[in-house]
């Protein structure tokens, strides 16, 4: 590639370490794409001739082809995926092959790829979290009328909906993928930026439509900026983080659920596995799996983040080092929406644990002072009040629910047997919160 100016060969130690090829051979496609696009400019800057133009357009269809029916086999001995599709090119073609290289830089190449890789994750993450999100409105609509202790601080709190409880994930993902949208609405294609300063080619020769996954592409407003920025990668990596942290949070909610002490739910088998010594043991590994990555994901965005921040402008072979936390953070997340779009809808409720759980009295309290308050009483002294009562009934042992009017009084005199056992209710606790937002049917 630069053999012009070195009297030496490079150190084969040199090559090994230096070399990328063995990560971003995963952007052959999205090199290709940049490639016609660039020798469509490079037509319409009277750099290539019609027939060059031709030549080079059907050898690098060729390449995408191969890589699209997967015959597509890097050699490992190049330094990159950009170096190795020129070389394929030159064996194919021959001397108009040199011409791919006008006004070109790999700095700007590689940024216009890893853009492309970028739109294109982007996009098949969205559907997977689609497809997620409708496995868990399913199972919300499946379990409707299920009702499951809230808790706070891992404590019995209030009585909650199942639906209530899962569907505060829909909403986290909801979340993630306005993240992940704003993320690829940030993403801007443009050429020309050379090594850094810019190429001969007048602006306008670079201004081409969206076509296709590539979106509408310019050249750039400043090529330093262009070359050596890395905020797409660095914004990406926080969004899958993020999106990896709640689903770090809905592993852990199953794997609780899943334990002997709270026994409320039972994984599917063939989701679970088991122990080469235990013989009872099923364990929920794929969603502690899940709940693990999640140091993956942070340490890829801290990596590139420690990477960048004291980077000089503007290319630097230190940002070669972004593409594969990128890859892997994508590959990790898009694995775990699908392992667990398949999961979620086999997860059984076992209703007979959970009803025994909201027998619990302690989780009407709230509700018990809620009813003080409606009679008239100030809310600091109805806490006082059943507050007293709570701490009685744990004493003694009796239950509210059988507790007589006369027993009652002692704490209240509004307080009643009838009183107490309509709020000791699930359904009614539930019910009785008003202020939650009706949604329209997801
Ligand atoms: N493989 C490099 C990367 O991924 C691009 C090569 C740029 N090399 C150079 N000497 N300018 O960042």
């Amino acid at each position: 590639m630069w053999g012009g100016r070195f009297t030496k060969k490079t150190n084969p130690l040199v090559e090994e370490f230096t070399k990328s090829i063995q990560f971003d051979k995963k952007l052959a496609r999205y090199d290709c794409i940049g490639s016609l696009y660039h020798i469509n400019i490079l037509k319409k800057a009277n750099l290539l001739t019609g027939q060059e133009y031709g030549k080079l357009k059907s050898g690098l269809e060729e390449v995408i082809d191969s890589v699209e029916n997967g015959s597509f086999e890097a050699d490992l001995s190049f330094e990159d995926i950009h170096s190795y599709i020129q070389h394929l090119l030159e064996k194919k073609l021959g001397k108009v092959a040199h011409k791919l290289h006008t006004c070109r830089s790999r700095n700007d190449q590689v940024v216009f790829d890893t853009k492309l890789y970028c739109l294109r994750n982007i996009s098949l993450t969205l559907n997977l979290f689609s497809n997620l999100s409708k496995k868990l409105t399913k199972l919300v609509n499946d379990n409707k009328g299920l009702f499951i202790p809230g808790y706070t601080h891992m404590q019995h709190a209030m009585p909650v909906s199942l639906c209530l409880h899962l569907d505060a994930y829909v909403e986290m993902f909801t979340r993630d993928v306005k993240r992940l949208s704003n993320a690829f609405d940030a993403i801007e294609l443009t050429m020309g930026s050379g090594a850094l300063a810019g190429t001969i080619i007048d602006s306008e020769k670079y201004s081409s439509p969206k076509s296709g996954l590539c979106g509408s592409l310019c050249s750039p407003v400043n090529p330093i900026d262009t070359v050596s920025d890395r905020d797409f990668v660095i914004e990406i990596l926080g969004a899958l983080s993020i999106t990896s942290m709640h689903l770090s949070r809905l592993a852990e909610d199953l794997i609780l659920w899943s334990t002997k002490e709270f026994d409320f739910i039972d994984i599917d088998d063939a989701f679970c596995t088991g122990s080469s010594l235990m013989p009872q043991k099923k364990n929920p590994d794929v969603l502690e799996l899940v709940r693990g990555n999640t140091g993956k994901l942070y340490g890829n965005l801290m990596s590139v983040l420690v990477m960048m921040k004291g980077l000089p402008l503007s290319y630097n072979r230190d940002m070669q080092l972004d593409k594969e936390p990128l890859f892997d953070s994508f590959e990790i997340i898009q694995k775990e929406l699908k392992v667990l779009t398949k999961l979620a809808p086999k997860i059984k409720f076992k209703k007979e644990n959970i009803a025994k759980q909201l027998e619990d009295e302690c989780l009407y309290a709230t509700d018990m002072a809620d009813y003080l308050v409606q009679k008239g009483v100030a809310f600091k002294d109805a806490h006082m009040i059943i507050g007293k009562l709570i701490t009685s009934k744990l004493k003694t042992g009796k239950e509210i629910k059988k507790m007589k009017d006369s027993e009652l009084k002692k704490f209240s005199p509004i307080l009643t047997n009838k009183a107490m056992k309509k709020i000791i209710d699930p359904k009614a606790s539930v019910a009785s919160k008003k202020s939650v937002k009706k949604r329209s049917a997801k």
